[in-house]
This record gives structure tokens, sequence and C-alpha cells, in this order.
């Protein structure tokens, strides 16, 4: 595991965003996964940015989403196909035959989750995959108890996840469920950089420093990984010590 200790949390956004472009610059049929929520907006906002200056090709990319709400109706304000809409297809002008996104609007998820993993597959794999943490170590919506091994599938949110995203939705909205890349289909691909931001985030980081392959903590596999890279704010690293 590589960890990189950023300064700020802008920082660590744009150390993360320098790393897909960089991919993309020396691999233009880069396929890439990626993530949603809070810690990912000043990434994406970094990576728009950047190519609003410096012009890029990324007609040849392809881009997997990590996971997805059950439950929504198509294009609910709230879905992570909405945000990857708002932070990235709109601004970088992104064809959605570009994108795969977690099947949730079919009737037979089973059959839909197996498909999406022979996707993958048939894409070759994941060059670089995006990744941010719960506060309770998950990883994609791979709540705690979830294995290693695991793949695509359907997952019931914890509470501690729900309250933590409740926000982002009205009243009695939050769904319940969530339809998830698993920890295996995340530990195939080539790379993995993960960004930590904010103090609710230290305890988490603290937990994975400490154990490795630990369900209580999904985020713990990834250390097996050859190619993870855990880039850190002042905040979420906070009550780690690096000794650096
Ligand atoms: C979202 C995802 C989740 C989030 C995590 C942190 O696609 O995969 O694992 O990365 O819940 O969310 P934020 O960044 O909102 O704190």
């Amino acid at each position: 595991m590589r960890i990189i200790l950023s300064p700020s949390t802008q920082e660590a956004a744009d150390t993360v965003a320098m790393m897909v472009l960089d991919k993309i610059e020396s691999h233009p049929q880069s396929v890439l996964g990626l993530a949603t929520g809070r810690t990912m907006e000043p990434v994406y906002k970094s990576m728009v940015d950047t190519m609003t200056k410096k012009p890029m090709h990324l007609e040849k990319c392809f881009f997997f989403m990590l996971d997805e709400y059950l439950g929504l109706p198509e294009n609910h304000a709230s879905s992570f196909k909405s945000y990857i809409e708002f932070h990235l297809v709109k601004p970088l002008n992104l064809h959605h035959d570009q994108f795969a996104f977690p099947p949730v609007h079919t009737s037979n998820l089973e059959l839909a989750a197996e498909n999406y993993e022979r996707c993958l597959r048939e894409a070759g794999g994941v060059d670089l995959q995006l990744l941010g943490i719960g506060t309770n170590g998950h990883i994609g919506f791979n709540e705690p108890g979830s294995l290693g091994d695991s793949r695509t599938r359907r997952i019931l949110l914890t509470e501690e996840t729900r309250l933590a995203n409740k926000t982002q939705f009205k009243e009695g909205e939050m769904p319940r469920e969530a339809l998830s890349m698993g920890i295996g289909s995340i530990l195939d691909a080539k790379s993995l950089i993960m960004l930590a931001s904010g103090r609710s985030k230290a305890d988490a980081i603290k937990y994975l420093m400490n154990h490795h392959d630990d369900p209580k903590c999904p985020a713990t596999y990834l250390k097996s990984h050859p190619h993870f890279t855990l880039v850190l704010d002042p905040d979420a690293a906070s009550k780690i010590n690096l000794n650096i």
C-alpha cells in the first residue's frame, strides 16, 4: 500500500485527479471505475478544471460506475447516475455509451448483477478504480460483513450509511438497498486509488491501518492489492502515526 499524505483536502483531490488524468494520457483507452459521494466531488471538479485549461481526449475511455441505490425512480436527482451526469458527463461532454451503470432498473437483479460482472470482464477489467470510504469502512456499498471474494450484488445498507447519506434525500426517501460491485470485483482492478478526507473518516482510516482482510472493515481487503494507493487529507490522517 502506498500512502500519500496531502497538506489539504484540495491538494488531496488534485493529487487523485492528476493520477487519473496521467493514466488517461498514457493510456487513452483506459477503463476507469468511478466512485461517487462528497469526497469525489473536488476530484471531478479538479479533473474538469484541468481539462478546461488543457483539453484531453477521453473519447476512447470507458467508465464503470461502482454502485447505485435501489428503489429510486430512473433519473432521480440523488441517484449516482445523476451525480456523475452532473459532475463529469456534462462538463466533459462525455457520451452515455462510454458508461456502464449498475443495472438497478430490472426485475431480475441477480441476473443483471451477473451481466455487470460479464461486462467488466469483457471490457478487459478496470485499469484504475477510484474509491471513497464510508465511516464504517465500507467500499462501494460493501458494508461490514462483506467478504473479500464478493461480487456485484444487492446489499442492504446499514443505518450508519443511511444516516450519513440521508441529507441527499427528502424525508423518507433514503433508499434501504443498493447494487454494488463486490470486494472481489474491486480487487480485480489493475490499480486502486482510495481518497479519504474529513475527520469523520479518521476512525475508519485508523482501523484500516491496523487490520488486514477484516470483514468488519471491508476497506482492509484492499491492502492485499499490489497497486493500492491511499490518499489522505490531514483530518482523515489525524488518528494515524505515519512517522514521516
Ligand atoms: C459511492 C461509494 C461510497 C462512498 C462512501 C463515502 O460510490 O462507493 O463507498 O465512497 O460512502 O461517501 P462520501 O464521500 O460521501 O463520504
